[in-house]
């Protein structure tokens, strides 16, 4: 699959058939949002608010490229029951540590599906009472958008594929590959069960 797949052999990198955004690709990517968003946002303060697990590695990578202050903070939420199919229901499993009232907000998430998280999470976030609230996503699976919402920045337009790495998981693995890929079928028939 990976040039790097082959060259190494790594129990990770076996399970991958495919890579669908090169860790250079995404790099790039990732300092133009930084760059973007850091002249969006000049003379101002945001606060970027990272959804766990899945965005940790894109918000170190964003955060890194800004060039104007900025603080960071959490939330983690359950958007998935089991499996691969998003249920619709959210649950906040960790709150934000700090009130967001009149702070500029930023939304950094992984990836948007069906747009049922991402919905909840505006909804939730604008109710703080917040000076303004964006939304930033590494991957957009577009062409499964169930309810239309609006996202600031995008990363990567992607197909409507299962993916992993760069902190999306398959099953709590798979977040330290450093790049988008998709998993070999039988990976995810083996774990499946889990
Ligand atoms: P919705 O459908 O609510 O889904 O927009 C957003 C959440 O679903 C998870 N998700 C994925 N996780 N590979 C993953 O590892 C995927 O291809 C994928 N698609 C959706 C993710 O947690 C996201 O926050
Ligand atoms: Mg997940």
């Amino acid at each position: 699959a990976h040039a790097s797949a082959r060259a190494l052999a790594s129990p990770l990198l076996d399970d991958v058939q495919e890579v669908l955004v090169s860790e250079q690709h995404i790099a790039r990517r990732v300092q133009a949002l930084g760059q973007q968003i850091s002249a969006d946002y000049r003379g101002r303060e945001p606060v970027l608010i990272g959804i766990l697990k899945g965005a940790v590695l894109f918000l170190s990578d964003l955060l890194r490229a800004l060039t104007i202050h900025a603080s960071v903070d959490f939330m983690a939420i359950s958007s998935y029951g089991t499996g691969t199919q998003s249920s619709g229901v959210v649950r906040i499993l960790k709150d934000l540590d700090h009130p967001i009232a009149g702070r500029d907000v930023l939304i950094v998430e992984d990836i948007v599906d069906t747009g049922l998280t991402i919905r909840y999470l505006l909804d939730n976030l604008r109710s703080r009472r917040p000076a303004s609230l964006r939304v930033c996503v590494l991957l957009d699976k577009r062409e499964r958008r169930q309810i239309p919402v609006e996202l600031d920045y995008v990363g990567f337009e992607i197909p409507d594929r299962f993916v992993v790495g760069y902190g999306l998981d398959y099953a709590e693995r798979y977040r330290n590959l450093p790049f988008i890929g998709v998993l070999r079928p039988e990976v995810i028939r083996d774990q499946g069960g889990r």
